[in-house]
């Protein structure tokens, strides 16, 4: 479907008023009753009202902050932590970027996660044991969204790669498939039927053990927010944002491509790999630049968000020929 609107950095400054954003939001909003606003690039909005008292406090607050592995540090500004954490996209709590009142209604405890699928032996672990158990370091790293807009985080959590050697997949499983909470009481947007929830994502099992593939579980040096996809959720920095699936209750391991959730609504217009490209354009905008959360600057976008060192090496083979690999 064809949504056009102005993009927020082309909005005049005289235009860029609260009550003008919060008019087009409100167009966007209807008109998403009949498609994804993810392929809307993104609006400038002012920044969400949520009184710290409104926010429960997260009982793994004291594993923070942990020591960073100066490795993954980048060459660009940190994202000031009010933008990161107020300019969303977290469909279950709708389809806009003001999404942190009603993330609050998200229950952080009890959590749990349940490892299946090809592995030596099933099993669901509560967040807590999971977060005792798991090296937790942190990174920051770069997040390039598909709408073009782009932020720079600290996340603390840990390697992907050690929550795949704890499930012990078995030797056939090529793929990690990983899913979000369903509950449509908690979370509203899960009542428009016309979406394929529970929002899943995958990576092939390659992609998972990369040194980069991250599970956060806190940013700014502290549990991470509802908004944010408490209390844990993946973080791929070569790959466009909507393959780091939020609140993640399910990893499961198969020998199939599992069918992601962007896929199956727009399959012409998000795909499994989404790696990040400025030559492959969305077929809606181009993906040349990104704006930087906060200062709205726009810059050039790398290839690979940047992180072409580490994961080239994966879209090497000939078993990737002919793959949509950006997008
Ligand atoms: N995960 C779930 N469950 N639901 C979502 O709507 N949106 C994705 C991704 N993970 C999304 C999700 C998209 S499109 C992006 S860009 C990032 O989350 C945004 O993460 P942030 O809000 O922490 O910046």
């Amino acid at each position: 479907m064809l949504i056009k609107s102005k993009r927020g950095w082309e909005l005049p400054d005289s235009q860029a008023t609260p009550e003008s954003l919060f008019r087009i939001r409100r167009s966007l909003i209807k008109t998403a009753a009949a498609g994804p606003l993810l392929a809307v690039p993104a609006l400038t909005l002012p920044i969400a009202a949520c009184a710290e008292e409104e926010r429960e406090a997260d009982p793994s607050a004291g594993l923070y902050p942990v020591p960073r592995n100066e490795t993954y540090t980048v060459a660009r500004d940190m994202t000031p932590e009010k933008y990161a954490t107020s300019y969303n996209n977290f469909y279950e709590f709708g389809s806009h970027k003001n999404i942190v009142k009603a993330a609050q209604k998200l229950p952080l405890r009890p959590w749990t996660v349940t490892i299946d699928g090809m592995v030596e032996k099933p099993f669901t672990i509560g967040i807590d044991e999971l977060l005792a158990k798991m090296p937790l370091e942190e990174r920051v790293y770069r997040h390039r969204c598909v709408e073009a807009w782009a932020m720079t985080v600290p996340w603390s959590g840990f390697a992907l790669k050690a929550l795949v050697e704890l499930a012990r997949p078995s030797s056939g499983a090529k793929y990690l498939m990983m899913q979000t909470f369903k509950d449509a009481a908690v979370a509203p947007g899960q009542k428009q039927v016309w979406y394929p929830w529970p929002y899943t994502e995958g990576l092939t099992l390659a992609e998972a053990t990369n040194e980069l593939a991250f599970i956060a579980t806190g940013i700014y040096g502290k549990p991470i927010p509802k908004q944010n996809g408490a209390p844990l959720r993946l973080a791929v920095p070569w790959k466009y944002g909507f393959k780091s699936v939020k609140s993640i209750v399910r990893f499961s391991f198969t020998d199939k491509r599992p069918t992601t959730f962007w896929e199956t609504f727009g399959p012409r217009e998000y795909g499994f790999w989404a790696n990040v490209n400025p030559d492959v354009d969305h077929p809606r905008w181009s993906q040349a630049k990104e704006r930087l959360l906060g200062s709205d600057e726009k810059v050039p976008t790398r290839i690979y968000n940047g992180y072409g060192e580490f994961v080239t090496d994966l879209y090497a083979g000939p078993g990737m020929r002919g793959q949509k690999l950006f997008m």
